[in-house]
């Protein structure tokens, strides 16, 4: 069951989490797509849908992000219940009241293959141990930011 599976394009992944990551909130959508059941996911920690294959360091970024006020966008690996795969192309981002946080969002949706092709390749070289810089480039993208990361490990 280690296959990628896919969902349509009109669908619109969300979640929404407290600030120490528990699911307050997840769409139909998200729900069907994850492998669970209707409000099964609420009260889980969101690292119940991790894929092993995605980098630490992807994660730590997105937590910096958002603990810092700022929204993170992003290519994310998930993992089904049956065990499958799927991609998304995430923007999460903190919601506050009188300046302070109360909750988190992700909004995500289908990522383009070439998108698709482009994380697979630089999580890959990420995930092969090889610590990468500091990612300083917070008004791009994260896969880009990656992506030069990776290219400068290749000597480009
Ligand atoms: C709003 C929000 C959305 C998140 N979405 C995902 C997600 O789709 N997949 C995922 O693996 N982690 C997601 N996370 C990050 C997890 O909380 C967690 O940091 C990550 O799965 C790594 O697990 P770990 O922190 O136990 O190493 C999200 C966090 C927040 C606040």
């Amino acid at each position: 069951m280690h296959n990628e599976y896919t969902y349509p394009e009109h669908y619109n992944l969300i979640s929404i989490t407290d600030k120490k990551s528990y699911i307050k909130y997840s769409s139909p959508h998200f729900t069907e797509v994850a492998g669970y059941e209707k409000d099964q996911l609420v009260g889980s920690p969101h690292n119940v849908i991790r894929h092993p294959d995605m980098p630490k360091d992807a994660f730590s970024d997105l937590w910096k992000h958002l603990q810092n006020g700022k929204p993170w966008m992003g290519m994310v690996k998930n993992r089904r219940t049956d065990g499958q795969f799927y991609w998304v192309d995430a923007y999460a981002s903190p919601l506050s009241k009188d300046n302070q946080i109360f909750e988190y969002q992700s909004v995500r949706t289908l990522p383009s293959r070439e998108n698709v092709a482009r994380a697979e390749k630089v999580y890959q070289t990420l995930s092969k141990g090889r610590k990468p810089f500091r990612l300083m480039l917070p008004r791009t993208r994260l896969w880009l930011r990656l992506t030069m990361i990776a290219a400068c490990f290749a000597g480009l």
